[in-house]
């Protein structure tokens, strides 16, 4: 049976087996996804063992995504500009390297109903998750991508990637004299429960908030964003279903419905 796997440390939380057996159920592919707790120093010997294991790909998540990035023979131009992988495929004896989050993240805007062109679209965060959602969202032609960090220069080093496109970087602060149609946060600053320094007049300038982060509670930010009446509050769930439906596509040829995976998530969740 063609083998899959997804890389990371810690794992045991991941819902990607579940995501991608429903998927396979769904669309009648036999294949087997499991979830492997890698070593921090042995990402390289797990990949080799499942290559060796009839291993067809596989889904790569914290830390190793820019490890799997350099283990690579080939990447797709996006997985060059975000500088990891989330996807693996096994193919002629080589390793191809993508990565689906920035479709995941617009296909469940887009499936939302969130306006992406012409928008104003305000990302908070230039970590990896950030880097990884930039050139999708540029894809969908905004009227402007401003990313806010903490630390500009690492705001700057993307915008650098992208030269000649509406996109910007700014602090904290200068977003306070702006508004926005999108607020997107990309930051860790949810999984810690911590709140971001960006203003209510921001947020309300704003149809709709959107975080990467889900889990039972919504996070500070979406928390905000709902109590100063913003129409559209999301959760990543969506997300993270969107990237895995990529990475299935990319694997199978065939395109899952993401629609009665992301209920059961949800209900999953509560
Ligand atoms: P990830 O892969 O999840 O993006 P990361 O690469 O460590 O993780 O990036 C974390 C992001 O969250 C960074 O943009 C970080 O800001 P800095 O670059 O200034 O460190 C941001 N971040 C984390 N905690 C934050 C907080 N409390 N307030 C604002 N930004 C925060």
């Amino acid at each position: 049976m063609d083998q899959y796997r997804v890389f990371g440390n810690p794992i045991a939380q991941s819902k990607s087996p579940f995501i991608h057996q429903q998927f396979a159920t769904q669309t009648e592919q036999i294949i087997n996804y499991q979830s492997e707790l890698v070593d921090l120093d042995k990402f390289e010997l797990a990949v080799s063992e499942l290559i060796a294991d009839n291993g067809k790909g596989a889904n790569v998540t914290a830390p190793f995504k820019e490890q799997a990035f350099i283990l690579c023979d080939e990447l797709s131009e996006r997985a060059k500009l975000a500088g990891a992988v989330n996807t693996l495929i096994f193919s002629n004896g080589a390793i191809y390297g993508d990565t689906t989050d920035g479709v995941g993240l617009v296909s469940d805007l887009l499936r939302h109903q969130i306006q992406l062109q012409k928008s104003k679209i305000l990302l908070l965060g230039a970590g990896g998750a950030a880097k990884g959602v930039v050139q999708a969202l540029l894809e969908q032609s905004p009227t402007s991508l401003t990313i806010a960090n903490r630390t500009l220069s690492k705001a700057q080093a993307i915008v650098s990637q992208y030269p000649d496109q509406a996109i910007h970087a700014v602090t904290f602060t200068d977003t306070e004299q702006l508004s926005f149609d999108i607020i997107i946060n990309a930051t860790s600053a949810g999984l810690s429960g911590e709140s971001l320094p960006i203003s209510n007049a921001t947020i309300k300038s704003a149809v709709a908030c959107y975080d990467m982060v889900y889990g039972k509670h919504p996070t500070a930010f979406l928390i905000q964003a709902k109590t100063l009446g913003v129409k559209h509050i999301i959760d990543g769930l969506g997300m993270l279903v969107g990237q895995a439906a990529e990475s299935f596509k990319l694997w199978r040829g065939v395109s899952p419905d993401i629609e009665p995976v992301l209920i059961s998530l949800r209900t999953q969740l509560k």
